[in-house]
């Protein structure tokens, strides 16, 4: 296909086969995939069994292998004992302790490379530091941190010694690292003078310091990293620099060997609700899935130089970056900084000077550099990379055929991974050696995987692009095992239709003729902002929490760069702002919002009325909202409203 004719094919029913000589090469081509779609429809169990032996390597083997006596609260392998760290690290040094395992690149230029026996021996330490301060087993940590390499070391010491992490995203406020502390009750917090991030510095230590000032008193041990440089305040007693800690350590530690069932880390998420969820994942269960479709989807091979671009702050940076590509003893890639810093040829510039082989980013990293044209990805030379992912959001057609063409110079499969924080990884997504592609749809569930989408009454919908709601329908290794501190909750959330039979996961998606997924949407009250979730909920209580107003109301509406854009309507206790006024209130509770959640939360548009438009029985009409916000003409009725004007000022006609 030349690429003047991609522009002009409008329909989505262009099919990409797997280029032949990336077939020749792969991991898993056509009849190893039948094999193993057979062997999991016949002999469930034993099919991940199998799994579980072959990718995992055990301190003591399991016996069991699902116990669902408990059920939703399902458990894998769980007399098995394992330790995750000795997974990613430990098992390589045999053959490949001098291997690079990480690149870092920080976003002035400085480049690291750590290999295999420098990160065991740089985890070892900081474990050997963290015992030191009496922090071991089940212990909750919090991780604070720039994305550095460091930020993966601080990772894989909790997993060697059996401490719970949970990374909170430096992006998020000291109001968000607070509530996540207190909800982890957790007792250390490992964080950084600060991070470079936009040719600024992010002032981590001092947001730690102002989340720790109330509500955290379970912190006893504060680890910062010297990343920046610039001042900052220590606390004497309570806080202590990673390399005053970890000097004098030993790099040898041995690592806890825990429970299959042993939580690995805690990661909070946005819900229908306004407070986060703390996602709790298992340890076995997690890094088979994760190594799993590092080695399917990924196709990684010992040669492979792998830049998934997260933040370790989401799941993403765990199972792409900190996780699974070391688990399979490739190399991967860890950038600090901003796409486009110094220019928007940033990324390229990486893959080129680091020869990226495999290249997994989010559809709005994507749109956003497409903005800027072929020029920069032009000006680079690409030919390492040998295939492409995205994740986070439906990523629109025309932003695919720029990511194959002007990234994969048409030669490289593309993977639209679907999947959540809470199901660890990739669940329906190509095999880039046997799926044929087609721009927008994440393609065909992972074999193990028991994806489908059903109606209300928990039917498979057989008739092809009738949308329902994606569900899978047994459990899975990777799954998320319950909300931190809040069983009920995961209860409710992921299991409360169907008997309680299937897991939830929240999306509406359609099957086509060939039975691939199209991912069409959340269920709840979920937005997605540039591959970020949030709750609609959460940012309508940190606006409600500002003292001038008395109720707000949040939908979205498409953005041509971050998938979707926030939009609130916000009710004053004073009058109702206008002109001048107006545009000062915005900016306060922008700024607010900013505060309370972090910068993504910022609505991007506000608009202030006498009142929200309700149903007689008081419910917000937020489908009347939506409809606003895009700027649509209103076609249902709105005589029924009691203050007909309140929607002309929503509007801005009044
Ligand atoms: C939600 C999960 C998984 C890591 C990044 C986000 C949406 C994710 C895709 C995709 C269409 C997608 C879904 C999902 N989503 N990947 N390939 N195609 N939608 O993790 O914050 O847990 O969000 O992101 O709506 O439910 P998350």
């Amino acid at each position: 296909m030349s690429s003047n004719d991609i522009s002009s094919v409008l329909t989505e029913n262009r099919r990409f086969d797997p280029p032949a000589d990336f077939v020749s090469q792969a991991r898993i081509k056509a009849a190893d995939l039948e094999a193993l779609v057979k062997q999991a429809e016949q002999d469930y169990e034993g099919f991940w069994a199998d799994q579980a032996k072959q990718h995992v390597n055990w301190k003591q083997p399991f016996s069991t292998i699902l116990n669902a006596d408990n059920a939703p609260h399902y458990r894998w392998f769980e007399d098995g004992v394992l330790n995750v760290s000795y997974n990613c690290i430990d098992r390589h040094l045999a053959e490949k302790a001098d291997k690079t395992a990480i690149i870092f690149e920080g976003e002035q230029g400085d480049v690291t490379h750590i290999s295999y026996q420098q990160l065991h021996d740089e985890v070892c330490r900081l474990a050997n530091g963290l015992k030191s301060l009496g922090i071991g087993k089940g212990d909750r940590v919090i991780i604070y941190m720039p994305m550095t390499a460091q930020a993966v070391i601080a990772m894989q010491a909790c997993a060697r010694i059996g401490a719970i992490h949970s990374v909170v995203f430096g992006g998020f406020s000291a109001e968000s690292l607070r509530d996540r502390i207190a909800d982890a009750s957790a007792t250390a917090l490992i964080t950084a003078d600060g991070g470079n991030r936009g040719a600024k510095v992010v002032e981590l230590k001092s947001a730690a310091d102002k989340a720790l000032e109330e509500r955290c008193d379970s912190i006893e041990h504060v680890v910062v990293l010297k990343r920046t440089g610039h001042d900052i305040n220590i606390q004497a007693g309570r806080d202590v620099w990673w390399h005053d800690l970890v000097a004098g350590q030993a790099s040898e530690c041995e690592p806890e060997w825990v429970e299959a069932e042993h939580p690995l880390f805690l990661l909070y998420t946005s819900g229908s609700t306004g407070k986060p969820k703390g996602i709790q994942h298992s340890s076995a269960g997690y890094l088979l899935s994760a190594i799993q479709t590092n080695l399917w989807v990924f196709d990684l091979k010992d040669d492979d130089i792998f830049w998934c671009t997260a933040d370790v702050g989401w799941i993403t940076g765990h199972t792409y970056v900190a996780y699974g590509p070391l688990a399979v003893g490739a190399t991967t890639v860890i950038y600090e900084g901003a796409p486009v810093v110094p220019d928007a040829g940033r990324f390229w510039k990486i893959c080129q000077d680091h020869k990226v082989t495999v290249f997994y980013t989010a559809p709005t990293a994507i749109r956003a550099l497409m903005k800027f044209g072929d020029d920069y990805p032009s000006s680079y030379d690409l030919s390492s990379i040998r295939l492409l992912g995205t994740v986070g959001e439906p990523i629109n057609p025309e932003a695919w055929m720029w990511y194959h063409r002007v990234i994969g110079r048409e030669r490289c499969p593309i993977v639209d991974t679907w999947w959540q924080t809470e199901t660890g990884a990739n669940m329906i997504t190509p095999l880039p050696g046997v799926t044929s592609t087609k721009p927008g749809s994440c393609t065909l569930a992972l074999p193990g995987i028991a994806a489908d989408v059903v109606n209300e009454a928990g039917e498979s919908i057989t008739e092809a692009n009738k949308g329902g709601y994606l569900v899978i329908k047994k459990p899975w290794p990777s799954m998320l095992r319950t909300i931190w501190g809040d069983d009920q909750r995961y209860v409710d959330t992921y299991f409360p239709k169907f008997d309680g039979k299937y897991y939830l996961c929240g999306d509406s998606a359609r099957k086509d003729e060939d039975g691939y997924y199209w991912i069409m949407g959340r269920i709840d009250d979920v937005v997605n902002i540039s591959g970020h979730r949030l709750g609609t909920m959460e940012v309508e209580s940190s606006l409600v929490a500002h003292d001038k107003v008395v109720e707000a109301a949040v939908v979205s509406r498409p953005h041509d760069v971050k998938g979707e854009a926030i939009v609130a309507f916000v009710i004053c206790k004073d009058e109702r702002p206008v002109g001048a006024d107006a545009e000062t209130m915005v900016q306060e509770l922008r700024n607010w919002v900013g505060e309370q959640i972090g910068a993504i939360a910022k609505p991007d548009d506000i608009r202030f009325a006498e009142g929200l438009p309700k149903t007689r029985s008081g419910k917000i009409m937020r489908r009347l909202l939506r409809t606003i916000a895009r700027g649509e003409e209103i076609t249902s009725d709105t005589s029924t409203l009691e203050n007909e004007q309140v929607v002309l000022q929503l509007q801005g006609k009044a």
